[in-house]
């Protein structure tokens, strides 16, 4: 087997001029060429082929517009070879491991019983097609051939995406360790010209200004690197990229390759471009101390990396991405199988007491919040063991008996009997050293001997890969779930990992990152969800710090940020809504310190959580007439727009933007274009220029739509009319009420007649 390659392009060269003959056009799903070993993943408007050259490389051979015929394909590559730069270095193979003649960034790397630490991956010769939209293909170690690794396609044919994950076996009779596991690699087409330039967007963020879109040119010979290695996925970056052709005089591109890691853990995205035009972007697990033994026919899967490609810009990618993973969310769980049972309004009293839960305190606001219309009142931290402040009680889920001395069960049903759904708080990984938990289990936190152990938010990390630790949680939410009739939980987690470990582990104790969360976290959400079919789970981390796709198919919304200061709250949405669909993506109404001393008013308030699910956290007790009144009739307004707003795009017409806080104006449409809500906002301006003609999109242009606004009240519509798609989409409309204002905003709502 001739390993260095130099045969790639020869091979190759041959192939396409086979494919020059006529060949029947193609459809979408997955399809063999006739002759060689090359798969065309066709979906609605993209294609993505990989095939194995002679000498068992399998590369990546085009990824971007839909191709039509078989013959379609040029399958030459590009000629970049010299001795400093061997061609399995620039080939785009589909699993570039580390090991042989490639110098670029790898996906996979594992050390041998007998030392050896490189792999020489090749096609098997085996490769299966199901269901015509699943694609796996075997790879064999061209040396040891009893190392297997099957790499899994699966296509979102009409969103254009491709799921990608692969299974590594070992058959070999010794143990192999891994030390990286990514879970793809991206190949991008050569850019054009010199002149051409590639932006690759990210979102970076902190605790509290979670997925602020970043964006940078990709320069040649960098390598872009986003990760987190605080265990999970975390507000400092996230699992998400987007590297689109900027248009120039002379391109007017608008392709976009975007995609995302399904994994709740650290995570990293490398994307490296070379002097050739070339980006090859991998990702997956972070290899920062990861670790994983294979003994012998034992196998290794990892997450799952979905990557799309559009020519519509980055709206394109914006809609294509969030539809996906509704999907998969959607096929997953019993709670979302049904698009018309909508994401309830909540109530959460966080902000409004903190840890001052009581049973009577909570009791009179669900009194105050089922007439608003709220459909799951929600009590947060604070309801368990001796839990007053963040610094004791954590682990200890047990029912406080001074606050709630008949239990939960009495106040759970008050809630059912007045109409609403009743959820409750954990935070299922962590612990305070003061608590019942920890004293009698001080081993069952990550840590390691002869250090003391690091607090953060005075707590430590549950190490849920031990199967006694996990169990006692699992038992204790199960139990709880059980007695109370709990309908929803909202699962926290606020500290990031640090001695992340195994003890008396015969395996490798770098295991822990990925069981903690294969065999804890993702173990019991799955297990809570077998058990109760209609339990609704919410993902949150200080806020969006675990809002990653893997997350969002097991659970059913996330909580965006802890800012609920709407201005910051747009900009959290605006990052967040290029990965999740907006039914997912939570908001609450509060009159929060995060604003304290400047007035926003309560209809913004609503409008900015009009964007995805809606819930309300102020202290509703303290609301005058006025403001019960108000919030009631915003809520009967989000309740009627809501299949829009759950079920639709959200696209937005003008960007927020941090250096310039003057405005922003989103709309989601339904699918089939007969609805859309607009969302018009107008920040604290230090200028009074009246706002410019906003030009709404995909609409039916042939069809007329009448429109309702809505500014400061819901009980009056300040405007309707009608007016043609075409219009709409040509000329705009004018929010003429957000003139000269500060903190107004305005829904409009469009229905096709
Ligand atoms: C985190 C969450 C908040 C709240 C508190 C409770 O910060 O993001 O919403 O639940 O914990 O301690």
């Amino acid at each position: 087997m001739n390993l260095n390659g130099t045969t790639i392009n020869r091979l190759l060269f041959r192939a396409e001029k086979v494919y020059r003959k006529e060949e029947p056009s193609l459809k979408t799903g997955i399809h063999k060429h006739p002759t060689f070993d090359t798969w065309f993943l066709v979906t609605q408007r993209s294609t993505y082929v990989i095939g194995a050259t002679a000498d068992g490389y399998l590369v990546n051979l085009h990824w971007g517009n839909r191709l039509e015929r078989l013959d379609d394909l040029n399958a030459t590559m590009q000629d970049v070879f010299f001795s400093q730069n061997p061609p399995p270095t620039y080939a785009t193979e589909e699993l570039p491991v580390f090991g042989g003649l490639r110098f670029r960034d790898n996906v996979l790397k594992a050390e041998l019983p007998d030392g050896t630490r490189e792999l020489n991956l090749l096609f098997a010769g085996n490769a299966n097609i199901t269901e015509g939209y699943i694609l796996d293909v075997d790879l064999r170690d061209g040396y040891r051939t009893e190392l297997l690794v099957t790499l899994h396609y699966e296509l979102d044919i009409e969103n254009d995406i491709i799921r990608r994950s692969y299974t590594i076996r070992n058959g070999l009779d010794k143990r192999i360790n891994l030390s990286k596991a990514f879970s793809a690699a991206w190949h991008l087409p050569t850019a054009l010209g010199s002149d051409e330039k590639r932006e690759i967007l990210t979102l970076a963020g902190e605790w509290a200004a979670e997925a602020m879109v970043e964006s940078t040119e990709l320069r040649p010979g960098v390598t872009h690197v986003v990760q987190s290695q605080r265990g999970f996925p975390s507000h400092v970056s996230y699992p998400y990229f987007a590297i689109r052709q900027v248009p120039s005089d002379v391109n007017p591109s608008t392709e976009v390759y975007f995609g995302a890691i399904g994994w709740s853990g650290s995570w990293e995205i490398t994307a490296h471009t070379s002097l050739f035009g070339t980006t090859r972007v991998v990702g997956g697990m972070h290899h920062q101390d990861f670790g994983w033994t294979l003994e012998p026919n034992e196998s290794f899967t990892t997450p799952i990396f979905v990557a799309g490609f559009t020519s519509e810009g980055m709206p394109g990618a914006r809609k294509l991405l969030p539809r996906h993973v509704r999907k998969y969310q959607q096929k997953n769980l019993e709670t979302q199988k049904d698009s018309n049972v909508f994401h309830p309004v909540l109530y959460n009293s966080w902000e409004a007491v903190t840890f001052n839960v009581t049973a009577e305190k909570q009791l009179e606001l669900a009194e105050i919040a089922a007439p608003l219309g709220i459909e799951l009142f929600v009590i947060d931290d604070g309801w368990f063991g001796d839990r007053n402040n963040d610094s004791a009680g954590l682990g200890d889920w047990y029912v406080n008996e001074e606050k709630f001395p008949n239990g939960l069960k009495p106040v759970a049903d008050r809630v059912h009997e007045l109409g609403m759904k009743f959820g409750l708080w954990f935070e299922s990984e962590g612990v305070n050293p003061n608590s019942d938990l920890y004293r009698e289990h001080p081993d069952w936190v990550f840590y390691y001997e002869g250090i003391p152990r690091y607090e953060a938010r005075s707590q430590l990390v549950l190490n849920l890969a031990l199967p006694e630790v996990r169990e006692y949680v699992y038992d204790r939410m199960a139990t709880l779930i059980a007695e109370n009739d709990i309908d929803y939980i909202k699962w926290d987690m606020n500290r990031p990992w640090g001695e992340v470990t195994m003890h008396d582990y015969d395996r490798n104790p770098r295991e822990a990152w990925v069981l903690s969360i294969r065999e804890g976290f993702y173990y019991i959400v799955d297990k809570l969800k077998a058990e109760f079919p209609k339990l609704w789970i919410e993902s949150c981390a200080s806020g969006g710090g675990r809002m990653d796709i893997g997350v969002v198919e097991k659970t059913d919304q996330v909580w965006t940020s802890d800012n609920t200061r709407p201005d910051a709250r747009i900009m959290i949405q605006y990052g967040a809504s290029l990965f999740l669909p907006p039914r997912v993506m939570y908001g609450w109404v509060t009159n929060s310190p995060w604003d304290e001393g400047i007035h926003i008013p309560l209809s913004f308030r609503f409008h900015v959580s009009f964007q995805g699910g809606l819930g309300i956290g102020s202290n509703i007790h303290e609301y005058t007439e006025d403001e019960l009144e108000e919030s009631a009739g915003w809520i009967e307004l989000y309740k009627k727009i809501r299949p829009v707003i759950q079920n639709g795009d959200l696209d937005w017409l003008v960007q927020p933007s941090r250096m310039s806080e003057l405005v922003a104006v989103s709309q989601t449409t339904s699918h089939d274009q007969s609805e859309a809500v607009v969302l018009g906002y107008r920040f604290n301006s230090p200028f009074s220029t009246p706002l410019n003609w906003i030009r709404l999109r995909n609409l039916d242009k042939s069809a007329r739509y009448s429109v309702k606004v809505w500014t400061s009240s819901p009980h009056d519509v300040d405007e309707e009319y009608e007016m043609s798609g075409a219009l709409l989409m040509h000329k705009g409309i004018l929010l003429t009420s957000l003139n000269n204002a500060q903190f107004k905003s305005a829904v409009v709502w469009l229905k096709r007649n």
